[in-house]
């Protein structure tokens, strides 16, 4: 019979919750550390937020100077989290950062989109791909002995449009490719390490990222007709994926990618 989600996936429990099943435990994130890049805004924020509800000691990384600098913007709550400035798109930054000696959760949703068929210009499309791209591997490889230290999770944040060509889009489709296939090779090649790497891919969520489309209400409408579920996703729906993907509850999952898209893709 089985007896709940494997044990040897979540060594650090506290003391307090030997009561409760090991399927109730499951995603009590207590005394875990948890880093959320992108965690400033929009998605990322919406996952920093979730593992914070659940326990967790949550630190996010963002592009302004200081945590007040997000103060009043809509989608961005960083109570109660440490925040660092670090742009990832600058390999001296990541690797200036101190590795703590272990890292329960790291959530990796940086992005970008350049919007206007500026991807179709080499430079731009650079750019892009190092952020979506280039960027997930550099935070990763930095990470990864204090994930190896605790058998932790590493869960990136890709795109529908990974799998499905995006209009005008060349850089952010090409990336968000290479960001699920990454994911599935780290996930080969680090499972050995403990470390279980895993995926989102979000449908349309409205963020600052996709206001073009969803402040135009005709854009809008149109996409929301190629949505079986007929709505929008939220931080929140995505948040959900990865606190399951940093559960023991998906202790047997890896390198797969989990397309959270109310149907977008099927
Ligand atoms: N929204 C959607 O419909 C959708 C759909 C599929 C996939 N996604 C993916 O979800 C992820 C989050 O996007 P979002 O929609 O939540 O957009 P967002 O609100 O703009 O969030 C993007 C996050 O990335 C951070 N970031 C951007 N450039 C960075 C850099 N150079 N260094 C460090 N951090 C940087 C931003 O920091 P600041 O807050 O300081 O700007 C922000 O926290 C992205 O990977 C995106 O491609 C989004």
């Amino acid at each position: 019979m089985d007896t709940g989600p494997s044990p040897a996936a979540n060594p650090t429990r506290t003391p307090t919750d030997t009561a409760a099943s090991p399927w109730q435990r499951a995603l009590d994130f207590t005394g875990r550390r948890v880093l959320v890049v992108g965690g400033s805004s929009g998605i990322g924020n919406g996952i920093a937020v979730a593992f914070r509800t659940q326990g967790a000691a949550v630190e996010v990384w963002g592009t302004r100077p200081s945590a007040d600098h997000y103060a009043g913007d809509a989608g961005s709550d960083l109570e109660g989290m440490m925040y660092r400035q670090v742009d990832v798109s600058r390999p001296q930054q990541v690797l200036h950062q101190v590795r703590p000696e272990r890292l329960d959760v790291l959530v990796l949703s940086q992005g970008t989109v350049a919007y206007g068929q500026r991807e179709f210009d080499p430079e731009v499309f650079q750019s892009v791909v190092d952020l979506n791209l280039n960027s997930l591997m550099r935070c990763a490889a930095h990470f990864r002995d204090s994930l190896a230290a605790c058998g932790g999770a590493l869960i990136t944040i890709s795109s529908v449009g990974g799998i499905r060509a995006t209009q005008g889009n060349p850089a952010y489709a090409a990336s968000k490719a290479g960001a699920i296939h990454l994911t599935r090779t780290l996930g080969q090649a680090w499972a050995r390490d403990g470390i279980r790497v895993n995926g989102v891919a979000p449908g349309l969520v409205e963020t600052k990222l996709t206001r073009v489309t969803v402040d135009n209400p005709q854009r809008l409408a149109a996409r929301l007709k190629g949505i079986p579920m007929g709505r929008l996703g939220t931080p929140a729906d995505m948040a959900g994926a990865c606190l399951f993907l940093a559960s023991p509850l998906s202790a047997y999952l890896q390198g797969q990618t989990l397309f959270v898209d109310g149907g977008r893709s099927l």
